[in-house]
């Protein structure tokens, strides 16, 4: 092998051992490390008796999580980087422990890989929140909190709401974003829509954000309910249109259109690929995830998003790219 040959190689075997990366991640996540580290500089054995396990096993442990970033070390004692203080300290509010606890248990899933590509069909069909059993539902709702808490404030900067007056968020899961934008947009009112049992969960974070007098709740299935006529200034529909196919999208949307008042916006939220499909990577990749975990699910490009837009009545269609992964499309209702 000649040294020129050695960054290929390397990329190729950084790939297939990226699996190891995450199980570091994900049980220094579950054993809550970060959080106990965050009491001041620990040795291995500290940490291992904090977190009832094996010394010599932890002492491997923090070293890897050392070389991966997550944890700085001085002779032999560890504590946390920048990083893990910012996103992985249970309590404060950029948290993202939920959202990697939800990948890790997508791993079962993920091994399933081989079969989902020979059949087409997903090996689970747990992707309507009524099949999730509650305790996966509040895991599932709660990841969904913690990465839309570390977008919001982005959100509230690059969309303007000035005027508005009524916003629904559908499919709002635990309502992050219409929390975010009533905070931010003191004259708005949101209502958050989404399955009875998420919206049980729903209200918890609305209570907890006290902002119960401006953000409401309503119950119902976008597949099967409309939404209203003429009665808001703003959609928001996050991450939801990823789960469906594009007769039920293209639905979903015309219902948007009537539940708008004239030239209100909908502001569509996802992870969109480019007309290639192939990129950003990330939405590359989950495009598998969701054939992975919905029955007709996908990543899509930004031609559909303005196609299905258009043809559901609406113009004016621009796209904000967010710094984080996922993108804005907005539409204004003719
Ligand atoms: C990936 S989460 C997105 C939550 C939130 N919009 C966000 O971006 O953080 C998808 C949400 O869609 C909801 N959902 C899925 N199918 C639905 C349907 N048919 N009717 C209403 N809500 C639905 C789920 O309950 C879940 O809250």
């Amino acid at each position: 092998m000649t040294d020129t040959n050695y960054p290929k190689v390397d990329y190729l075997l950084q790939l297939s051992c990226g699996y190891w990366k995450s199980y570091i991640l994900f049980t220094a996540v579950e054993f809550d490390l970060f959080t106990i580290m965050n009491k001041g500089r620990l040795t291995a054995k500290e940490v291992s008796q904090a977190i009832q396990a094996n010394e010599r096993a932890t002492e491997m442990l923090l070293n890897a999580l050392v070389s991966l970033r997550l944890l700085i070390k001085q002779e032999n004692h560890y504590a946390n980087s920048s990083l893990s203080n910012c996103y992985l300290i249970k309590g404060n509010p950029n948290y993202l422990g939920d959202y990697i606890h939800h990948f890790h248990n997508m791993t079962d899933t993920w091994a399933m890989l081989r079969e989902t590509i020979e059949t087409g069909n997903p090996v689970s069909l747990k992707d309507l929140p009524e099949e999730v059993d509650p305790h996966d539902l509040r895991d599932f709702i709660t990841a969904m909190h913690n990465i839309a808490s570390v977008k919001t404030e982005e959100l509230c900067r690059k969309l303007d709401l000035k005027g508005a007056k009524t916003l629904l968020d559908i499919a709002g899961g635990p309502g992050t974003y219409a929390i975010a934008l009533a905070k931010a947009n003191p004259e708005l009112r949101a209502v958050v829509f989404d399955l009875e049992h998420t919206i049980r969960l729903t209200r918890e974070f609305i209570a907890a954000a006290k902002i119960g007098d401006r953000v409401t709740t309503q119950a119902g299935n976008c597949l099967e309910d409309g939404f209203g006529e003429n009665m808001y200034d703003v959609i928001l529909v996050s991450n939801l249109l990823h789960i469906y196919n594009t007769a039920n999208n293209t639905r979903i949307l015309r219902k948007c259109r009537d539940a708008l008042k004239e030239c209100g916006l909908i502001v569509i939220h996802e992870f969109v690929l480019d007309e290639t499909r192939t990129h950003p990577q990330f939405a590359a990749l989950f495009s598998l995830n969701m054939l992975l975990g919905t029955q007709e699910g996908a990543s899509y490009s930004e031609p559909e998003y303005q196609e299905w837009l258009a043809n559901a009545g609406f113009d004016d269609i621009k796209k904000i790219d967010l710094e984080s992964n996922s993108t804005l499309i907005i539409g204004k209702r003719r």
